[in-house]
């Protein structure tokens, strides 16, 4: 099986898997029990609250778990209501389909997939409450100007949220650098545990989550004691791989460029994650594609959602083209486990296709 679908979610990392299972015993307990497996298992969490806080350089006060991004998203969402809100039409669904839409204004990508900072600038209101722009595209791995966005937005009274999981890990984060005022991150995307991430939050917020008063009130829930190790001790091994993970996305591209497929690449090279590559194959709809690359043991994907067996073209790549392009585009993204003899067999079975006219 070649795994080419790390935006989606990250091969498990079998060393964690490992460590959790055998100290399992740190694990057990509940972090908010006064107990002593209630004392271990809140030591792993602040420990790894600790350093997922450093990871993006700040205090552990400003960092709020989650049961990820989604939430986290959502979480920001729910402390604007009523409020005029700028974001992208290229945001993830858990921004796009919790956005209050009357309220809200939708930034177009250009053929990159990349949003104006002029065009932002020019739809600022008095009224704009809230910022919120993904760091890089889970789709197209375009990575947009969020830097410039906090530089602009640092003496205005508007808060700025970045969506920065398909970032974290293959970029450098700086919350301070960036000036965002809210931050989301998944810890599955670089190999941590599904069902866990965090929102970072220098406001004070209310909790979307409500119960008990986990997390300083702010987000209610029987803390995820895994999940949070898992994502706190991937995000180094992340940063160690970067090299590698670009090395095989370019050595895909240069085996494209080689071989008898006719393809074009959605958005640039110049401005695009490591880990993220979108493909427009004319010939082919991404759905026959899909299904031809799985029986051949390669699994990548296209738009964002399976609905009764048929795909929901992406938004993203309609967003950028058309919808048609986005009808015969296939995203493969890749990680820590990928090689580039994985590339040599992915381009010979895309190649096969030409046999089969
Ligand atoms: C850019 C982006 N934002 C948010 C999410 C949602 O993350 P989670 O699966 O942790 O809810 C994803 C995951 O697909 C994503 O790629």
């Amino acid at each position: 099986m070649i795994y080419f679908d790390y935006a989606a979610t990250a091969i498990k990392r079998e060393e964690i898997l490992k460590y959790i299972w055998e100290n399992k015993e740190e694990f057990d307990g509940n972090p908010d029990s006064l107990h002593a497996k209630g004392r271990a298992s809140k030591k792993i969490l602040e420990e790894s609250r600790e350093k997922i806080a450093q990871s993006i350089g700040t205090d552990p006060k400003n960092v709020i778990f989650t049961s990820g991004a989604s939430e986290s998203n959502n979480t920001v969402l729910s402390q604007f209501k009523n409020s005029k809100i700028i974001t992208s039409a290229i945001e993830h669904d858990s921004i796009l389909k919790a956005i209050d839409k009357e309220n809200s204004i939708f930034l177009a990508a250009n053929e990159y997939g990349i949003i104006s900072l002029e065009d932002l600038k020019n739809k600022i209101t008095e009224d704009t409450k809230l910022v919120s722009i993904m760091y890089v595209n889970n789709e197209s791995g375009a990575i947009q100007p969020v830097k410039e966005i906090g530089e602009f937005l640092k003496d205005k009274d508007i808060c700025f949220h970045v969506d920065a999981v398909q970032a974290y890990g293959h970029l450098d984060i700086d919350v301070n650098e960036i000036g965002c005022d809210f931050l989301s991150l998944s810890g599955h995307k670089i190999g941590g545990l599904n069902g866990f991430g965090i929102l970072y939050s220098r406001k004070n917020i209310n909790p979307f989550i409500k119960g008990g008063e986990q997390e300083k009130n702010r987000r209610a829930g029987t803390s995820f004691v895994a999940g949070a190790y898992a994502m706190a001790e991937s995000f180094p091994k992340t940063i160690k791989e970067r090299e590698k993970i670009r090395e095989v996305k370019t050595y895909f591209i240069e085996k494209l460029e080689k071989s008898k497929i006719n393809y074009q690449i959605n958005g640039s090279m110049e401005n695009s994650s490591d880990h993220i590559l979108n493909i427009y194959f004319k010939d082919y709809k991404s759905d026959f594609l899909l299904t031809y690359l799985d029986m051949q043991g390669i699994c990548a994907s296209a738009g964002s959602a399976c609905r009764a067996g048929s795909f929901l073209p992406s938004h993203v790549i309609t967003n950028m083209y058309d919808e048609d392009r986005a009808r015969h585009s296939i995203r493969f993204s890749f990680g820590y486990t990928n090689t580039k003899e994985e590339v040599d067999k992915a381009i010979e079975v895309l190649e096969g296709l030409n046999n089969e006219g």
